[in-house]
């Protein structure tokens, strides 16, 4: 038998009808009937995988919130008293949307709340399915609430004028930077750029509950966006969650807070932990190392070339064994480096080592490379001995979730007393400690 072909337009058509057929095979006097509950716990994220490759995944930045989470994002509305517009202005298949009217249900049919529901996506089959799901939850729960699912870009829409709540899970996928922003140059995280622009549209007070990628919460590219954001949100939480689910290897954190006049003085909020105490930053230099393999093209002179393939971690290297001709930046010893992917959660997750070879290196750009500001092996050796104390994991852990180490991070970890521990049992953000 023929195999039909796969179409990006036949795979939407058949993710919309899935839900169509449950919203027609519903039976609202069976509240527990499993058909409807997939429906609303799951489901669209199964279908999703199942219909939809990853690389257009990734491309169309359908990424569908779990139950847990959605409802974790929505909790707050419980207190939602009055007149409530919820707006979701990117809402794929509505999970958030979901979790919202489920837990508005109860206040609306008190009279506490008015509440209505506005779902945007600029995918069709995906509006069409949050309705669906919608429809299935308002009569499983016997809650109504008016919903409104609109095709267009979330980003420049007029409803979100009038949201008195906004709950946002973004595309993440890179864009190149709108010129308008003063944030952004290049190529930018598109959540950091969605997010900024409902920012700019929402009305003073909305509430805004976001799930949002960890690089914007510690990476130093978005320093300015994060400055930018907090002179128009009053932040109440910068909250790291891990992974986004078992099928998606991104690690976000949970935003929330209220939007205010952007000429109005706000709380500084700390996005990451603050250490107040002197950091490795103060006693290294720490940069990326300078060689990209595949890109600088390989003449100028020979130079001894240190990757991270291999790497003896936490030993000392007497000689660099590889080479390779390299005009750039290069590094004599003695250093330190690092490899800069790490797995959040484990042990060891800046493994270093000393580069004690004192020739011209050129050090590959998957490591990064910390140069004691003393020019000392010995600072080198204590260097070693702070990255494999279990405070610097901690550290690691609670500032930066992302599988890159940024220099940003390492420099601000803790220049720990490893020999008394007087400070860093745990982590303890007070100098005088
Ligand atoms: C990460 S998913 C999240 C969906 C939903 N909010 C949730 O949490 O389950 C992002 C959604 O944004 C949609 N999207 C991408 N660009 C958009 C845009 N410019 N305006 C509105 N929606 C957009 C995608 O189609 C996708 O459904």
């Amino acid at each position: 038998m023929v195999q039909p072909t796969w179409s990006l337009d036949s795979a939407l058509a058949e993710f919309s009808s899935v839900f169509r057929s449950a919203s027609e095979a519903l039976n609202p006097e069976n509240s527990l009937d499993p058909v409807s509950q997939f429906a609303l716990d799951g489901q669209a994220g199964a279908e999703l995988r199942r219909l939809l490759p990853p690389e257009h995944r990734r491309r169309l930045g359908a990424f569908f919130t779990s139950h847990e989470l959605a409802h974790q994002l929505a909790a707050p509305l419980i207190e939602a008293r009055g007149d409530v517009v919820v707006v979701d202005p990117s809402c794929g298949a509505g999970d958030l949307l979901v979790a919202a009217a489920h837990t508005l249900g109860p206040s609306q049919a008190t009279g506490q709340v008015n509440a209505q529901l506005i779902g945007i996506d600029v995918i069709k089959e995906f509006a069409e399915a949050a309705r669906f799901r919608l429809g299935i939850q308002s009569r499983i729960s016997g809650h109504n609430l008016p919903a409104k699912l609109i095709v267009a870009d979330g980003r420049r829409v007029a409803k979100l004028g009038v949201a008195t709540h906004v709950l946002l899970n973004p595309p993440f996928a890179a864009i190149a930077a709108d010129q308008n922003w003063p944030w952004a140059q290049g190529n930018v995280s598109g959540a950091a750029d969605f997010l900024a622009a409902v920012v700019s549209q929402i009305p003073h007070g909305c509430q805004l509950a976001a799930i949002l990628p960890e690089v914007l919460r510690g990476g130093s590219r978005y320093g300015r966006w994060r400055d930018w954001i907090g002179k128009h949100i009053e932040i109440e939480a910068t909250e790291s969650l891990g992974r986004f689910d078992r099928w998606t290897d991104v690690d976000v954190f949970l935003f929330r807070g209220y939007r205010v006049d952007g000429r109005r003085k706000v709380r500084p909020h700390l996005w990451v932990p603050a250490y107040d105490g002197p950091t490795v930053g103060d006693q290294f230099e720490v940069t990326v190392g300078p060689v990209v393999h595949n890109r600088h093209p390989e003449d100028g002179p020979m130079r001894p070339f240190l990757t991270a393939r291999g790497l003896s971690v936490w030993e000392t290297i007497e000689r660099v064994e590889g080479a390779r001709q390299f005009r750039g930046k290069t590094h004599c010893g003695p250093f330190v480096v690092v490899p800069r992917t790490s797995r959040p959660d484990e042990r060891g997750r800046a493994p270093g080592a000393i580069v004690a070879d004192t020739r011209l290196i050129a050090v590959d750009n998957h490591l990064l490379v910390l140069k004691p500001r003393d020019h000392s092996a010995k600072t080198c050796k204590s260097l070693l001995q702070v990255l494999r104390h279990s405070s610097s994991d901690a550290w690691l852990d609670q500032t930066m979730r992302c599988r890159h180490l940024t220099v940003g991070a390492v420099a601000s970890l803790p220049w720990v007393n490893t020999e008394s521990l007087q400070v860093f049992d745990g982590i303890n953000t007070s100098r005088s400690a």
